[in-house]
């Protein structure tokens, strides 16, 4: 790997994943290392990591337990395929999972991505009512501002109109509740007290589409990539409540949630609602390596498995990576550390140190709102010009102030790791004050 100081390598080959490529190049932002909390850049500087990533290393980074781990068993067993063939440390890592997932999501299918996770939900909640002899059921039901990753399931039931734009129609049957944003929300801690009411949106679907058609509704517990909208008071239940009524499947895409980010192990046991199927990816394996996991409950993997065609495969889907060897390492030597650190205690006691001091930020004026639950919030600003111009300019100001954030639009979204210090969390603020202090734009009403 390049270090510091050391001559780029070109910048012309690499098409980078949700980057403004050419500007990238005129102006790269380049990491050559990572330690607990923070990056190194390649001029040397320590950029403090306000996210773990992409929210996908809750342990923080370079942790050798993990290294070692995936060092080993890549020496041990590189690869083998998980078609009719199996490993131990696959089923191992399946049962060590399932020890942190809410009792009776018991049945666990690898993926390596949240994308895949969410995709492979969906195929899983088709399948269980063609089984049962309702295959009529057939729409989809996701939620606008919702993120459930790129491919074309994950895609069309995910509710950002930028990640659709260009890429076709998308599955049919698919509708989207209303998001849950909402003007007097804003500024709260925790649950919202107004908007239960938009859950009912999945009733009028029942009402307009036959609740009896529809297969699946699916929704991140936290809405995390469009800026942390955390479920109005009782919403969630009331989305169980009409799943349970019309016998849809409800599937919680835990990806960000998962993994003690709302100082649980999953937002599921945050909230006490517990879905059919559960997607997870991100701190399954720490982030150090690409894994997902989709989590089904026994009355599901069993219309699957029990009502198919018996003597064969009775789910026609997976991955030539899936459980991969050295995946299974890393997710079991993550787990390890966060059962052996307590992270999810390390969470609740860090939790309100954490939302206070993001929340410290809605004094200024070019902010004009602060969402957050457990150890992740987000911060909007105030628009300058078209969407996304203030949040592109603010992206470099924060690198170049030593923070690293993610940005969608003009929102961005703090989640650290679970092991930083409250000075840590202070330092970070400070840096972001710093930079969001020179935009003197009037608070939008
Ligand atoms: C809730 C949620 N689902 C799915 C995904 C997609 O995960 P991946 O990028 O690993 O495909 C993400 C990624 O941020 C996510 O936040």
């Amino acid at each position: 790997m390049t270090g510091p100081n050391e001559p780029h390598p070109s910048l012309e080959n690499w098409w980078m994943p949700f980057t403004a490529n050419t500007a990238f190049r005129s102006s790269p932002r380049m990491v050559v290392g990572a330690r607990g909390t923070h990056y190194i850049a390649q001029d040397g500087r320590e950029i403090l990591d306000a996210l773990c990533g992409l929210v996908c290393s809750p342990a923080g980074h370079g942790r050798p337990e993990i290294a070692e781990a995936i060092h080993r068993v890549a020496n041990e067993l590189s690869y083998m395929p998980p078609f009719q063939h199996g490993h131990p440390i696959g089923f191992e890592t399946a049962e060590r999972l399932v020890r942190m997932t809410p009792e009776g999501l018991d049945h666990v299918f690898f993926t390596n991505s949240g994308s895949e996770s969410t995709e492979t939900a969906l195929k899983i909640a088709l399948l269980y009512h063609r089984r049962r002899g309702e295959g009529h059921r057939q729409f989809l039901v996701g939620r606008e501002r919702a993120y459930h990753g790129v491919n074309f399931g994950a895609m069309s039931v995910g509710g950002i109109p930028a990640n659709r734009d260009g890429f076709g129609s998308g599955l049919p049957g698919v509708v989207h509740l209303r998001h849950t944003w909402l003007p007097e929300n804003r500024f709260t801690k925790g649950e919202p007290a107004h908007g239960v009411e938009l859950a009912e949106d999945l009733e009028r679907f029942c009402w307009s589409l036959g609740g009896q058609n529809i297969a699946a509704c699916i929704v991140e517990p936290v809405a995390g990539s469009t800026g942390v909208l955390v479920p109005p008071r009782g919403y969630l239940e009331r989305l169980r409540a009409i799943c349970d009524a019309h016998g849809i499947l409800l599937i919680f895409d835990e990806v960000i949630t998962g993994f003690g980010r709302l100082s649980t192990n999953f937002g599921a046991q945050r909230f006490d609602v517990r879905p059919d199927i559960m997607c997870t990816a991100k701190g399954l394996t720490n982030g150090v390596v690409p894994m997902g996991a989709v989590v089904a409950a026994e009355h599901v993997y069993d219309a699957i498995t029990e009502g198919g065609t018996r003597a064969g495969i009775e789910l026609f889907h997976g991955y030539t990576c899936s459980a991969h060897p050295v995946a299974c390492a890393a997710a079991l030597a993550s787990m390890e550390i966060f059962e052996r650190e307590g992270l999810v205690e390390r969470a609740q006691k860090l939790e309100d140190y954490f939302l206070d001091a993001i929340f410290s930020l809605q004094d200024l004026p070019v902010v004009t709102d602060v969402r957050g639950h457990g150890i992740m919030a987000a911060v909007d600003l105030a628009p300058d010009g078209a969407p996304g111009t203030r949040g592109l300019r603010a992206l470099q100001e924060f690198w170049d102030a030593g923070v690293m954030v993610k940005f969608t639009a003009d929102s961005f979204l703090v989640g650290p790791a679970l092991v930083i210090e409250r000075h840590e969390i202070d330092e970070i603020v400070r840096r972001i004050r710093g930079v969001l202090e020179r935009y003197d734009e009037g608070r939008k009403q």
